[in-house]
């Protein structure tokens, strides 16, 4: 499969198997996200894996989107070690974070796992509930594993704007 046929492939899987996801692709999926670019390489990312039953259970508590995968990444990034846009002011690590996530979610589908990307949760219940230090922020949830035999994608998936909506070329 090349590039663009997994990225076309790929979608959000909001229904999962219970199988968890081999160790080893866990740690594939984390080093993709390890070699991704961050503003001036400060790599501000972290990057919680959750699997354990009680991290699995707070997080299904919090949100309904975690869907109950066997393993949820709760992507963060310590904000004091992010660049600083001194135009603008605007800190980077929001998106450093996404650039990681994008890299883990393209990753584990080459290795046949799915993801959804989330951001419909409490980040200040993500805070409390996980005891996360005062200059780290969480931005997204990615959960993952097998998608159930079942599991469709959404309309939405289908509906993409047609380039001359999104893109100018000057
Ligand atoms: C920044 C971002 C936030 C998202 N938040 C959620 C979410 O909270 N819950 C959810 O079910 N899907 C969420 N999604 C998934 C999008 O709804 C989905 O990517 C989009 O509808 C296109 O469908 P596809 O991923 O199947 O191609 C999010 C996606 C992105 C990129």
């Amino acid at each position: 499969m090349n590039f663009y046929e997994l990225a076309q492939e790929r979608y959000s899987a909001r229904k999962y198997k219970p199988a968890k996801i081999e160790e080893e692709k866990i740690n594939l999926i984390l080093e993709a996200g390890r070699i991704a670019p961050t503003a001036t390489n400060a790599q501000p990312q972290r990057i919680y894996v959750l699997t354990g039953d009680e991290a699995l259970k707070k997080i299904n508590e919090i949100t309904p989107y975690a869907f109950h995968a066997p393993l949820v990444m709760l992507v963060c990034a310590d904000i004091s070690k992010a660049w600083k846009n001194p135009f603008n002011g605007r800190n980077s690590a929001e998106m450093d974070a996404s650039i990681v996530t994008t890299h883990m979610m393209l990753q584990a589908k080459e290795l046949g796992i799915d993801s959804v990307w989330v951001c419909y949760f409490d980040t200040e219940k993500v805070k409390k509930k996980f005891n996360l230090p005062e200059n780290i922020e969480p931005y997204c949830l990615m959960p993952m594993g097998y998608a159930a035999d079942d599991a469709t994608p959404s309309p939405r998936h289908s509906q993409r704007k047609p380039l001359d909506e999104t893109v100018t070329f000057i």
